[in-house]
């Protein structure tokens, strides 16, 4: 059923959710299931918000994104760093003082911990190449050198986002990536609500 469809008895009754009841929470538990489903969808949809955003540079923000996973998945990476390759700044338009945070955030619940790290500190990384033309330092990054996740962020940065800024290089096309964000956004791995949306599966 569609949140258009409902009546007032497919809702909640409660007004204060301290007055909350089982009841309740099986209907809204059942809501929670259906909208869980879109959420690659939404994802999908998100990224497209940045389509003809240049901010600058020479290509739009998504092309980025898509020449990122396209070296990656060229380059031979598995499915989920591919995702995380295509999605590293999804944030761009939500949180522009914190755009890896907003990213990382979104993977969280779908990816490995060393995928997590890599998402939501590549803007650090990045920076040692552009940092010091804007009075900034450069080298933030080596504060990481001796985590172990610092040769797979700098990779990542190295080969795969730094040079995805080339509108004459190879991009692959956002249908491409697709089928790939449905299967690794298909079930949380990581997350406090994921009892309640794989009861969907059930
Ligand atoms: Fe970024
Ligand atoms: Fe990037």
């Amino acid at each position: 059923m569609s949140d258009m469809t409902m009546g007032a008895s497919d809702r909640a009754t409660f007004t204060d959710m301290k007055e909350s009841t089982q009841e309740d929470w099986e209907k809204i538990g059942g809501c929670y299931r259906e909208f869980a489903k879109g959420h690659p969808d939404r994802i999908l949809e998100h990224l497209k918000l940045l389509a003809g955003d240049f901010g600058g540079f020479k290509v739009d923000r998504l092309t980025h994104c898509l020449q990122t996973a396209t070296l990656a998945h060229q380059d031979g990476k598995d499915e989920e760093y591919v995702v995380c390759a295509l999605l590293h700044d999804i944030g761009d338009t939500l949180g522009a003082f914190n755009h890896a945070d907003i990213a990382a955030a979104i993977l969280e619940p779908f990816v490995s911990e060393e995928n997590h790290w890599l998402v939501k500190h590549h803007a650090i990384f990045q920076g040692y190449y552009f940092f010091h033309h804007l009075g900034m330092d450069r080298n933030l990054r080596e504060q990481y050198r001796d985590h172990p996740y610092y040769e797979r962020t700098l990779e990542f940065v190295s080969k795969y986002d730094s040079p995805a800024f080339n509108p004459d290089g190879e991009i692959l096309p956002l249908e491409f990536f697709e089928p790939m964000v449905r299967r690794v956004m298909a079930k949380p791995k990581r997350s406090l609500y994921k009892n309640i949306s794989s009861e969907a599966e059930a």
